[in-house]
């Protein structure tokens, strides 16, 4: 009989591609999210891809009782926990907000967890956990200290999730560092739907190719990087799913905490992508150089080979295939799902 996955935060961006693959692979999906950052038109568009519709609950996961119904009525065999609010800059002026979700948030799934008997978990961790390093960024290298509260509750998580098999030797961690997520599925039915105007740079670039928004503010150009602008490795989110669906499968029968970074070992900078995506849409995109961003590094590009060497995962599509795909979703969802 094939597994059930929980999957939190699974109308989200990475959410919605990790139930395609997935589903793909032979899982049977059930999605717990509240669509405080999503739509449940995601979830369908899951269904128009795979031709199966995963089960869908909308609660919170702060909701203990919610929680419980959930696991009373799937076996859950593993979760993989995105839920969360994930805004750096917002993250700055809502402290409190990121702290209760984030933090109690997974305090009571993994509490809900144990009571039903699963202790299997993979959790969304961020390449943020490294600081400002200037090491090759392996999963040995110290964590940093984050500069925001976002930052510091992927930090807290990995040592909450971390202490959880310490005191209980049956709980089965993966932790996963993804580096920049962006693209979207090929079909162009799910992507990335950031309300408002966006912060990070692919989807921002997105609505300017379209003409929603003016022009780029490409922030620095005087980095200690080629070409003075920041340097990041961007990471196809259908990849990054793919990475999900390796970690399952690797875990599966074991237990402990495993830490792994999902990126793909290449850095671009902010002009690379802007000309990239240039390609894609088949025009030229405005762009005007700012003044640094506060707390941006130069550098933030992952060793992918830990991925690779153990859970046999490596990323295969390249910034060119991330821009095309980006754009085919952003020309056919102008306004996102609510389009
Ligand atoms: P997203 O906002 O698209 O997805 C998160 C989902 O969680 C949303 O659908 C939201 O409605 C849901 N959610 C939030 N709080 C919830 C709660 N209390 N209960 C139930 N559902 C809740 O974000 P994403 O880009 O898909 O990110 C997914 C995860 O990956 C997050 O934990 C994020 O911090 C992490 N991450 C994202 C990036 C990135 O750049 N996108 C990078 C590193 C790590
Ligand atoms: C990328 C590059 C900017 C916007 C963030 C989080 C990180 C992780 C991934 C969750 C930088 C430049 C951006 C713009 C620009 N998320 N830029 N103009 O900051 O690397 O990472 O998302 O865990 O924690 O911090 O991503 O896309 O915002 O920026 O020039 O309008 O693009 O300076 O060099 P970042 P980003």
């Amino acid at each position: 009989m094939s597994e059930t996955i929980l999957v939190t935060g699974g109308a989200g961006f990475i959410g919605s591609h990790t139930c395609v693959e997935l589903i793909n692979a032979g899982y049977q999906v059930v999605v717990v999210d509240d669509l405080s950052n999503s739509s449940e038109e995601a979830l369908r568009r899951v269904g128009q891809i795979t031709g199966t519709t995963p089960r869908f609950y909308q609660a919170s996961i702060l909701d203990r009782e919610a929680m419980d119904r959930i696991f009373e009525e799937n076996q859950i065999d593993s979760v993989i926990h995105f839920a969360g609010f994930k805004a750096v800059g917002e993250s700055v002026q809502k402290p409190w907000e990121y702290y209760w979700n984030n933090l109690v948030g997974s305090l009571v799934l993994t509490d809900v967890m144990r009571k039903h008997g699963c202790k299997s978990l993979v959790f969304s961790s961020s390449a943020t956990v490294y600081g400002d390093t200037d090491l090759p960024l392996t999963e040995e290298c110290p964590k940093g200290n984050p500069t925001n509260p976002y930052g510091q509750t992927k930090t807290m998580l990995e040592q909450i999730f971390t202490d959880l098999y310490v005191g209980d030797n049956e709980w089965n961690v993966v932790l996963l560092r993804y580096f920049n997520p962006i693209g979207a599925h090929p079909s162009g039915l799910i992507g990335e739907d950031p309300k408002g105007i966006p912060n990070n740079l692919v989807p921002y670039i997105a609505q300017v190719a379209c003409g929603k928004l003016e022009r780029l503010g490409v922030f620095g150009d005087d980095y200690d990087t080629p070409d003075g602008t920041g340097v990041r490795d961007y990471i196809h989110v259908v990849d990054l799913a793919t990475g999900h669906v390796s970690a399952l499968q690797w875990m599966k029968g074991r237990t402990g905490v495993e830490i792994f970074n999902l990126g793909t070992g290449k850095g671009a900078s902010v002009l690379e992508v802007l000309h990239a995506f240039e390609r894609a849409c088949g025009h030229k995109i405005p762009y005007q150089i700012m003044p640094r961003r506060a707390g941006d590094l130069p550098t933030v590009v992952a060793v992918p080979d830990k991925a690779r060497e153990v859970l046999g995962w490596t990323a295969k599509y390249d910034i060119d295939d991330m821009c095309r795909d980006s754009w085919n979703w952003q020309s056919k969802n102008p306004d996102g799902y609510r389009g």
